[in-house]
């Protein structure tokens, strides 16, 4: 397989979990690079359905390494139940997982400060996942977080979380919020540590060692291109960079050991939290959530959905070098008359074909759409290119060429046998 980087084509929630369980297969590693327990990954075997936060979703495979790298972000609470809730599941999970010691610690602070600036922003907010995301990898760029290898060296940590902890209640004063217990969170954190110090290496190295034996790594991205700190659809966007440069950045593999680039998308557009989405629709939104889909994996929020917006994904394609492209939820459109495709966006008499920059100007585009008619036909029990319906085929290659790359991978359930290999 070499080494393939997953990332998200849209806004997120394209069943990046769903084309990773499948890929994994065929993977030795599979390596999460950036993000947080934002995430939200769907993974259904038979009839158990597994939502990943920030274990890669390549534990629910056999004899497979995973590895949390360097440029997530982790909240050590909710790590260890993510663990146990696995266990629980009766997935194994002891000695296939690593954590980096240099990954960043997200506090109770980060998800206070997260959720008062929220608050601050009014009608303005981004609607964030409330996770402390944004204020964790403000630290880290800031030079104020804490990171894996301090979590796990007790008298280093403590000092440290007492500095933070008094700074942030200051901060937290400052927005009328409740001061924080050192005490309290201390305790939290330290159990949480012991729990998880087994699993803290120097993930780096492992990296390079498991290359150097030509192992076939995944990297499982989160979010999605239009979410990414600097390519994405600022400031509602998430904090780190979802694009595939992150998946370097975020691991310590460096770009001459990638191999390849897999985008995911949806036959439709969605989007979770505010900000700009061009080819949203009232129409395929109610569509989608009478179907019971379509409603966020992390914090259960209905999605916002809309037509498949090619402008974007063709960005998309640019922006993270997507070699091969996964398309995934094609069921979703099975009972549409006739489906649209954006292929352009206009403000007044301005075309635009590509994504402009400025969000207040992507606010305002309107979509340019292209109309293709649908197949009202079930897609569920298609298990070979051949068994889709020929408008079914005809929609999926012209999303395809308007992207501007192959399909390799056409999904028409969120079961693994429900993948079409082309
Ligand atoms: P991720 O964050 O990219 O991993 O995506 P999510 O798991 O948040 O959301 C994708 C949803 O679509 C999940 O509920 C998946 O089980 C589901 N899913 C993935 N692929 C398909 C598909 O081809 N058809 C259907 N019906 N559901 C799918
Ligand atoms: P997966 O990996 C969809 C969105 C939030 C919000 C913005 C910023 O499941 O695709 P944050 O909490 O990161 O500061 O929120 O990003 N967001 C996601 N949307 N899927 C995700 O992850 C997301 N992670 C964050 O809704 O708009
Ligand atoms: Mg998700």
């Amino acid at each position: 397989m070499a080494n393939t980087i997953l990332v998200g084509a849209q806004w997120g929630d394209e069943g990046k979990g769903k084309i990773i369980d499948v890929l994994t297969e065929q993977a030795d590693i599979v390596v999460r690079t950036q993000g947080g327990n934002n995430a939200g990954h769907t993974v259904l075997i038979g009839d158990q359905k597994y939502v990943l936060h920030l274990v890669p979703s390549g534990i629910l495979r056999k004899r497979k390494t995973c590895v949390i790298g360097n440029g997530v972000v982790i909240d050590p609470v909710s790590l260890v139940e993510e663990i146990d809730g696995l266990v629980e599941l009766g997935v194994k999970v002891d000695r296939n997982l690593f954590i980096s010691e240099n990954a960043h610690l997200v506090f109770p602070y980060h998800r206070e400060l997260d959720e008062q600036r929220e608050i601050l922003k009014g009608k303005h907010k981004i609607g964030t996942t409330k996770r402390g995301i944004g204020p964790a990898y403000g630290d880290k760029a800031a030079r104020t977080g804490l990171r894996m290898i301090d979590l796990i060296n007790p008298p280093r940590f403590e000092g440290m979380l007492r500095q933070r902890i008094k700074e942030n209640n200051g901060v937290l004063a400052a927005f009328g919020a409740k001061p924080l217990s050192f005490k309290k969170v201390h305790a939290a954190y330290r159990a949480a540590g012991d729990r998880l110090k087994p699993f803290v290496t120097n993930t780096v190295v492992l990296l390079h060692e498991s290359t150097r034996r030509n192992a076939n790594i995944l990297f499982e991205g989160a979010q999605g291109t239009f979410l990414d700190i600097d390519h994405g659809t600022y400031p509602f966007v998430t904090s780190s960079n979802t694009t595939s440069g992150g998946a370097c950045t975020g691991s310590g593999v460096p770009p001459n050991r990638m191999d390849r680039v897999v985008g995911v998308m949806k036959a439709y557009t969605t989007r979770v939290g505010e900000g700009p989405l061009p080819t949203e629709s009232a129409e395929i939104a109610d569509m989608l959530h009478a179907m019971g889909r379509e409603f966020g994996a992390t914090t259960g929020r209905p999605r916002r959905c809309g037509w498949f917006d090619a402008v974007a994904t063709r960005h998309a394609t640019m922006v993270n070098g997507i070699d091969e492209l996964a398309i995934t939820n094609i069921d979703g459109l099975d009972s549409l008359e006739a489906l649209k495709v954006c292929v352009g966006y206009r403000v007044g008499t301005t075309r635009y074909d590509h994504v402009p920059n400025d969000v207040g100007v992507l606010a305002k585009c309107q979509p340019i759409h292209l109309e293709f008619p649908g197949w009202r036909t079930p897609t569920d029990r298609a298990r070979r290119w051949k068994d889709l319906p020929a408008k079914t085929r005809n929609y999926l290659k012209a999303i395809a060429d308007l992207t501007g790359a192959k399909v390799t991978i056409a999904s028409v359930g969120p079961a693994r046998a429900q993948t079409i290999f082309l």
